[in-house]
């Protein structure tokens, strides 16, 4: 971590301040809890003159008759004053974290498929979890700590100067070296902070990894390394946190060690000869009370810096995240219902980071109402294609046209809409089988149509022996149903879309060869009246289409009709012979990929 940005610093806070602007009231009203707090507490120590002085040497009639309910009434203020500065903050607090929390997650439908591999998704997780939480501290408890030990400060200060000006004097010995302290742990918690997020963003990455992966870490014999992994994440985060609480309780012991110094030169002034005559026990008593309270308040106004350092460190992260921009959707081009023409010219790509080009160069026009099949080995770009159509990712060079124009020219809501999609990853999500099958935009689909489009998956046939039918729930990510089921829900989901471009990336891939050639039939039907990219490994599935593309090392290495590419004796053609002499081998890829 580099020297701390004080300037930005300053500007985050602001921004976080911003944030407590729509709640101006409750702030207001916090705020006037704090000052009645400060104030009451300011009092007390004022009347401790008047109980020494006017009621234990004068014995004023006064004084000791109402003194009792001055101190009552000084205290019911003091707690209702509290009461509005705690509940306002709490108040505050939450308000400010389910606001941030929103604006987050927010960002996170937005981002650019390209940011999800920038970030583990444990410092996703941990941001919505454990950074936003930090932030609701810095703006409230540290806040109210601010404000309050302030006013305490200086309500104090005002006591003293008012009971004996030069006892005080020498407080301000103290003032330089407090405000040194005060920066110098403040400086140092910048510099800790980023690194605690960081390391919790690695605590949540790794419980994450190892819940998904169970059967992996058991089957492999994971264990022992993935106990060193979090021993050593988790370790990383004690001792961060230690070196906070480290510098926090040095912090304390300096403040105290100053502050008591300082009593006793107030002791050493006030017995002077001079002074001493001039000086009532109840003065003295009520300057020394006031210094030992203010020994907490600076106390707790030393040790917040590390809170509301916390709490703004993880402000810049989530600033810097909502400041992220999100996909580039500068398209203005609506679009209803697409043809399904399909252009590629010269397209390459480049994931971010990467030495190698994934595509380079490809020319391929998808016809509209055709079927396009891309083979080629694993790893030669396939997915990387056709992820492309609907703008995952823009390619570095060439450019891709849809219907005649540019696919950036359209909104990118609307592009979309045209699409139906069957990834290679099948994802369900937790929720009932009707409600994966007529997900996001779809969700307005009537009954019928939902168990339509699952009978034509040849999906009811499975979704009808299960207890709830097609309200069954799926699990997390589809965990109660088998490979081939979840594969077959999202083949019914494409198909409810009804749109005019359909993308199957080795959709069938996960079925039995009868599963397959009933759910062919329904995806011959479907692809009737649509433009079609599909992606097989078994080429059998593939024989019909318009046009097949045979991909290497992302460029496209021969093109052409089932029957032109085995006449030709190309790869396709060495492809096509090695899985029609080896039928048995080919399935069992097949059926693993
Ligand atoms: N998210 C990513 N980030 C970086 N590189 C990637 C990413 N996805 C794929 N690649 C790389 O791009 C290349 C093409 O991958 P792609 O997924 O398009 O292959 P594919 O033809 O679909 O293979 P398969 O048949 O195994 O699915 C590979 O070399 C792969 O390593
Ligand atoms: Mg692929």
């Amino acid at each position: 971590m580099s020297e701390p940005d004080n300037t930005g610093f300053v500007a985050t806070y602001r921004r976080l301040l911003g944030y407590l602007w729509p709640l101006r009231g409750t702030v207001g009203f916090a705020l006037l809890g704090m000052a009645l707090d400060a104030a009451c507490g300011s009092a007390f120590l004022y009347f401790i003159k008047e109980i020494i002085d006017a009621i234990f040497t004068d014995h004023d009639p006064f004084w000791t008759f109402w003194m009792p309910f001055i101190v009552i009434i000084l205290f019911v203020t003091r707690g209702i004053g509290g009461y509005l500065s705690d509940y306002g903050m709490a108040r505050v607090a939450r308000s400010v974290v389910h606001r941030m929390r929103n604006e987050v997650f927010g960002r996170y439908l937005q981002l650019p498929s390209s940011y999800f591999g920038s970030e583990t998704s444990g410092q996703m997780v941990s941001r919505l979890t454990f950074t936003v939480e930090q932030v609701s501290g810095a703006c409230t408890d540290s806040l109210k700590t601010v404000v309050l030990h302030s006013l305490n400060v200086v309500g104090y200060t005002v006591v003293m100067f008012y009971q004996s000006a030069r006892l005080t004097g020498a407080l301000f010995v103290l003032a330089p070296l407090i405000a040194l302290i005060v920066r110098t742990v403040g400086r140092r918690y910048r510099r800790i902070g980023p690194r605690i997020q960081q390391s919790m963003g690695e605590v949540t990455g790794t419980i994450h990894e190892v819940v998904n992966g169970q059967r992996e870490v058991k089957i492999f014999g994971g264990q022992e390394a993935e106990r060193q992994r979090f021993a050593a994440v988790t370790e990383e985060n004690r001792r961060l946190n230690l070196k906070v609480s480290s510098t926090n309780a040095m912090a304390t012991a300096a403040v105290q060690i100053i502050a008591a110094c300082s009593i006793a030169v107030v002791i050493f002034v006030a017995t002077r000869p001079g002074i001493i005559n001039h000086t009532s026990a109840g003065e003295f008593m009520s300057v020394i009370t006031s210094m030992m309270v203010m020994l907490t308040s600076l106390k707790n106004l030393t040790t917040v810096q590390s809170n509301m350092n916390r709490g703004i460190v993880a402000a810049q992260d989530l600033f810097r995240l909502i400041d992220t921009p999100g996909e580039c959707d500068e398209g203005t081009r609506s679009l209803q219902h697409s043809r399904g023409e399909i252009d590629f010219r010269g397209v390459s790509f480049r994931y971010a980071g990467q030495h190698a080009d994934a595509l380079d160069g490809v020319d391929l026009h998808c016809a509209p109402g055709t079927v396009t099949a891309l083979v080629g080995r694993s790893g030669s770009g396939k997915s990387s294609l056709v992820g492309l159509v609907p703008r995952f990712y823009e390619p570095t060079a060439g450019e891709i046209r849809l219907d005649g124009e540019p696919l950036g020219d359209y909104r990118l809501v609307d592009l979309r809409a045209q699409i139906a999609w069957v990834g290679q990853n099948v994802v369900l999500f937790n929720d009932t089988i009707a409600r994966n099958i007529a997900y996001g935009a779809l969700g307005g689909a009537s009954r019928e149509a939902i168990e339509a489009a699952a009978r034509a998956a040849n999906a009811m046939e499975f979704i009808e022996r299960l207890p709830q039918g097609l309200d069954s729930p799926v699990g997390e990510d589809g965990a109660q149903l088998s490979g081939g089921q979840r594969q077959r829900i999202a083949i019914a989901r494409a198909i409810l879309k009804n749109a005019p471009i359909l993308i199957l990336d080795e959709a069938t891939s996960a079925l039995d060869t009868e599963s397959e050639r009933l759910i062919q039939d329904a995806l011959n039907r479907l692809m009737k009246q649509r433009t079609v990219l599909v992606i097989a490994h078994r080429l059998s599935t593939i024989e019909h289409a318009d046009q097949i593309a045979v991909l290497e090392g992302g460029r496209v290495v021969e093109r052409g009709t089932h029957a032109e590419l085995i006449a030709c004796h190309g790869k396709y053609a060495a492809l096509h012979r090695l899985q029609f002499h080896e039928p048995a081998a080919a399935t069992v890829q097949g059926t693993a990929s």
